[in-house]
């Protein structure tokens, strides 16, 4: 198994915060909290991550104050404008998840030009939940399988679910100081190893993220078998360590 980790999550939270801090209005901390994401898209492919999965907007996010709503919804489809053309020159897909029924036809569009414009990418997949919930994941994926008279199996659902396209993760970090999931990827973190991070997120760098990955690499995953039986599995097959004894001793 690579101590790298395939396929990384993050609440990127923290924005607010670090606006306050600086006497700044909330907005301008979620402008900063774009720029923390670029910069983490350019590590996640230089450390040879494959899958990126970001939490943007929550269903519950609807509930801030109108003007933040507002602004978040700009600040989108201003990002899509700008971004996605170097999105694709580095060979990054993006993929969206999360109802798009709540959103403007204009950040609608701007979804669906970005997806179609980097599907061939293969570098790295940047997932992007936005007006995401765990819970609506699950209620809609269940809500699919119903319409389709599918019988309700947790591999029906995993297929019927907004990250079908890729394996669960298997890092889930979250920045700004919480310890909680929020309605993230209720489903799909069942096995993720967790990092909390108090770093707000336009403040996660590259030694942050580092630090993430390094107590990545030292964790044990065990998917509910013994500490003996993994270690077991990793062994190298009894006639390759015969010969590596073998080679041993003639140094
Ligand atoms: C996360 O930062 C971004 C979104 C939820 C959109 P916050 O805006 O939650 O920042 P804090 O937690 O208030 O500092
Ligand atoms: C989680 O952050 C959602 C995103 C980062 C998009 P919140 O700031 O909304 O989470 P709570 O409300 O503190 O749990
Ligand atoms: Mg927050």
């Amino acid at each position: 198994m690579s101590a790298v980790p395939h396929h990384v999550a993050i609440v990127m939270d923290g924005n607010g915060r670090w606006a306050s801090r600086r006497f700044l209005p909330r907005i301008a901390g979620h402008r900063q909290g774009v720029e923390s994401l670029r910069r983490c898209v350019r590590l996640c492919v230089e450390r040879g991550i494959a899958v990126l999965t970001v939490f943007a907007f929550s269903s519950e996010n609807w509930n801030r104050p109108a003007e933040e709503v507002s602004g978040l919804m700009e600040l989108l489809a201003k990002a899509l404008a700008r971004e996605v053309p170097q999105l694709h020159a580095d060979g990054v897909r993006l993929h969206f998840a999360g109802e798009r029924r709540g959103l403007s036809d204009k950040v609608r569009r701007g979804l669906d030009e970005a997806e179609r414009a980097t599907a061939g990418n293969q570098r790295l997949v940047l997932n992007v939940c936005f007006n995401y919930g765990g819970r609506w994941d699950i209620a809609q994926a269940a809500q699919a399988l119903a319409e389709r008279g599918e019988p309700i199996t947790e591999e029906a659902l995993n297929r019927a679910m907004a990250l079908a396209h890729v394996p669960d993760p298997d890092l889930l970090i979250r920045t700004g100081g919480e310890q909680r999931i929020s309605n993230f990827l209720l489903w799909q973190a069942a096995y993720s190893e967790l990092f909390f991070s108090d770093r707000l997120w336009p403040d996660f760098d590259a030694a942050a993220l580092d630090e993430a990955l390094a107590c990545f690499a030292r964790r044990e995953r065990r998917f509910g078998q013994t500490s003996a039986q993994v270690a077991a599995a990793l062994a190298p097959p009894p006639a390759r360590a015969a010969t590596a004894a073998a080679l041993a001793s003639q140094v």
